[in-house]
């Protein structure tokens, strides 16, 4: 059986995303961001935060894959879903869950610029540093992790342990 090494209590959780929810207020105050969540891994994340902002914001969903039942990124970005809401001229949030090697936040990154928005930053609830290939700036992060692969709140393993309402380390 794989352990689960406790990373952060739902209490931590809650914390660390109201304090970025005022920043994100305050950075956006008089806008009307949209934030681009990339499915599945961040819609738990993408649900909490939403509710903890104080400013207008729309919503659309991406979803891109390139992990099998793998725990490392191929680099090799497929989109299965695309953006339904017409972005251009608008600000943009991608919302992600974690940020690996980079890779394919800097694909989501140039499909998003395509459409001739008018800003695009960066929202992880997870920054993972050790195998970061891609140069990109993370605007927003909950919280910065060295190593490991992470679980629950939304973050899964071959589709398991999403509905863990705490995150954890998996220890294969
Ligand atoms: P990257 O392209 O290597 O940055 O990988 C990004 C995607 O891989 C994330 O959006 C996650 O879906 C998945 N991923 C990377 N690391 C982890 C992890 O520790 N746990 C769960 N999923 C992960
Ligand atoms: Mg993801």
């Amino acid at each position: 059986m794989p352990d689960l090494i406790p990373v952060l209590t739902k209490d931590e959780i809650e914390r660390k995303i109201s304090s970025m929810a005022r920043r994100i207020s305050y950075d956006y105050k008089d806008r009307e961001p949209v934030l681009v969540a990339v499915l599945k891994g961040a819609f738990v994340f993408l649900s909490d935060l939403i509710r903890q902002l104080t400013i207008p914001v729309k919503i659309d969903f991406i979803r891109a894959c390139s992990y099998g039942s793998d725990t490392s990124s191929s680099g090799n970005i497929q989109l299965t879903k695309g953006l339904e809401i017409d972005v251009k001229d608008k600000d943009l949030l991608i919302i992600e869950d974690i940020v690996d090697t980079g890779l394919t936040l800097s694909w989501i990154f140039n499909y998003l610029q395509s459409f001739g928005p008018e800003s695009v930053r960066v929202c992880t609830l997870l920054d993972k540093l050790e195998r970061r290939k891609a140069d990109i700036k993370i605007d927003y992060a909950c919280h910065v992790v060295e190593r490991g692969f992470l679980v629950g709140y939304g973050l899964d393993y071959a589709e398991d342990y999403r509905y863990l309402p705490e995150i954890y380390h998996l220890k294969l």
